[in-house]
């Protein structure tokens, strides 16, 4: 129904529609499978490769939009990859994204696309540690605690406002698999709870980042 901004139905329809969550996966899709189990409200999910995330979201029966990286290749066309993208999710009238494990970085372009309503999960304490090898540059800097953040995404890879972080313990005799699992395991917690209040609250910048310490 259409109706005149600033209307209840329109306040009703904006509601409806940053409730419309795309999910960008191109891993195994653990955290997938975690805002899956939370019950949000997704309604695509896209991969850029065959990835064991597409097979976890059509087996939840989600659609997947698959488009493929290597279509844009040898020479990779990022603005074009990114317009196929930002084309595909907005046929599922999408409103609030969450990258899950997404490995290929967009165009600038992607993120007013989505009204800045763009959200990453991070293996670190952002803003140290940027960057895909986060858990191998942090153990190799010797570090004893680092943490997983979820954050608003930006043009700039790993940047934007802080949401949430949780710290996590690194252990002496931690790999990049072991540090990964257990920073893994507090993203399957922390990233569905905060996707939550942000679509909830409207997407709006909170008071500030939540922090807290894992307890083990
Ligand atoms: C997560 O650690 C996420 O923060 C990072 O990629 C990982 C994805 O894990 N960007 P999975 O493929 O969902 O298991």
């Amino acid at each position: 129904m259409a109706s005149a901004e600033g209307q209840p139905g329109a306040e009703a329809g904006a509601r409806e529609h940053r409730h419309r969550l795309a999910v960008l996966a191109s891993g195994t899709g653990t955290i997938l499978e975690a805002l899956i189990a939370a019950d949000l409200p997704i309604v695509v999910v896209g991969v850029d490769r065959p990835c064991r995330a597409r097979q976890i979201a059509e087996a939840a029966g989600l659609p997947v939009e698959f488009v493929a990286r290597q279509d844009f290749s040898p020479s990779f066309d990022r603005d074009g990859y990114t317009a196929a993208l930002i084309a595909a999710l907005r046929r599922h009238d999408v409103g609030t994204v969450a990258m899950a494990g997404f490995a290929t970085v967009l165009a600038p372009a992607f993120f007013p696309a989505f009204a800045g309503r763009v959200l990453n999960t991070h293996p670190a304490l952002l803003p140290a540690y940027k960057g895909w090898h986060a858990v191998r540059d942090v153990l190799a800097a010797g570090e004893t605690t680092t943490g997983s953040t979820v954050h608003v995404a930006t043009s700039e890879v790993d940047d934007g406002p802080i949401l949430a972080q949780q710290e996590v313990p690194i252990y002496p005799d931690d790999t990049e698999e072991t540090l990964h699992e257990r920073i893994k395991q507090v993203e399957r917690r922390l990233y569905p709870a905060t996707i939550r209040s942000f679509i909830e609250s409207g997407g709006a910048a909170t008071d500030g980042p939540t922090q807290s310490t894992i307890a083990e």
